[in-house]
């Protein structure tokens, strides 16, 4: 007996995103469909938040659920494919960690070496731990991210390596697909987009991909869009680059985004706001996701979530709306913030009753 089957891909076919929303990405008979299975990523509902900010609909995006734990394998799997089409024998990027993550681990899959420029000392262990592991060349600049960030695109312009950094319009094009996803699972775009923003590629994209679903007409609106900087590193706030960014939230340490003029036009097309939020509401909404939602996410993506409760507590009236916050990465790149807190006990004896004193129950 014979199988009748579509054209196949490599990996995981119902879900993957090139396949899925092939039409709407710069793709050719070329370009290899190679996956490790990203997108298609849950939206789940809010059980506390959404009541006690008094939104219509709360939803998170759980792009954490990604083959490497955050939202850049979407954009990732659509550039190192499109890098090797055009030729390239090499990846480099410069990354505050998830990007490094994922730009290793696609480039072993079409099997090229990967190159990563990461600021020294400042990326969760995870993260570093994912790019050792799929054997990226890993170098650790006595700099910060902007930093890595020029230095990877001087050393671009003169090797033959494809520079992955959200700079690679191809970035931007696969990470468009988390719009199309959420306005797909909604039915229609939501009322608000709540996102974190470093260097400022991802609002630009899923400000580009609720544009480009409402022209198609396969959504009828486009949401505002509210994204996040923590307050040490918020040049988007300032109208200005920050020299020394400095927050606990490691991913989105970032001075001079590259997407400045992306994540502007974000959100003033979409009469949309870009704030800061404190490290300290940032690690309280990293508790409360956790704690009352069952959600670990990384530092950085509760700044969504800490942004959504600043501008409630600031008076802005959530009343009935649908808003999606976008959760970008795993909490378990990041070990070291979540262990911080002085939960874990010491170790007790390997016997009933003094497990029972330390639990509190006798
Ligand atoms: N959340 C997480 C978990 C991130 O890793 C990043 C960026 C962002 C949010 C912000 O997204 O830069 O598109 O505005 N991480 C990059 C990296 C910079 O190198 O991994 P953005």
């Amino acid at each position: 007996m014979t199988i009748e089957r579509r054209e196949r891909v490599e990996g995981a076919p119902g879900r993957f995103i090139m396949e899925r929303y092939r039409d709407l990405l710069p793709l050719t008979d070329r370009t290899p469909m190679v996956t490790l299975g990203e997108g298609g990523t849950p939206l789940v509902r809010s059980r506390a938040l959404e009541a006690e900010l008094g939104l219509g609909e709360l939803w998170f995006k759980l792009e954490s659920t990604n083959p490497t734990g955050s939202f850049k394998d979407r954009g990732m799997v659509v550039a190192v494919a499109k890098a090797v089409e055009e030729g390239a024998r090499a990846v480099l990027c410069a990354s505050t960690g998830n990007t490094s993550a994922a730009a290793a681990a696609y480039a072993a899959r079409h099997g090229l070496p990967a190159y990563v420029l990461v600021p020294g000392g400042h990326v969760a262990m995870g993260k570093l731990a994912q790019a050792v592991a799929h054997g990226a060349q890993v170098i650790a600049v006595d700099g910060s991210f902007d930093r890595c960030l020029q230095i990877a695109r001087q050393l671009a312009a003169r090797e033959a390596v494809a520079l992955v950094n959200s700079v690679n319009p191809y970035r931007i094009a696969g990470q468009k697909t988390a719009a199309f996803e959420i306005a797909d699972d909604l039915g229609d775009a939501p009322d608000l987009l709540a996102i974190p923003v470093g260097n400022a590629g991802n609002i630009t994209a899923y400000w580009a991909g609720f544009v480009e679903y409402r022209h198609r007409e396969r959504s009828l609106r486009t949401p505002r869009m509210w994204g996040f900087q923590a307050a040490g590193a918020a040049p988007l706030v300032r109208g200005a680059p920050v020299e020394d960014p400095e927050t606990v939230a490691t991913a989105i340490r970032i001075g001079n985004p590259a997407s400045w003029r992306g994540a502007v036009a974000a959100r003033d097309d979409s009469a949309g706001r870009i704030e800061a939020v404190s490290d300290e509401r940032i690690l309280d909404a990293y508790r409360r996701l956790a704690q009352d939602e069952g959600i670990f996410c990384e530092p950085a993506s509760a700044a969504s979530v800490a942004g959504l409760i600043s501008m409630a507590e600031a008076g802005e009236s959530l009343r009935g709306l649908t808003a999606v916050c976008v959760i970008t990465g795993s909490g378990l790149k990041d070990p070291e913030t979540a262990l911080r807190v002085p939960t874990v006990r010491r170790e007790v004896p390997a016997e009933v009753g003094s497990v029972a004193r330390a639990l509190g129950w006798s």
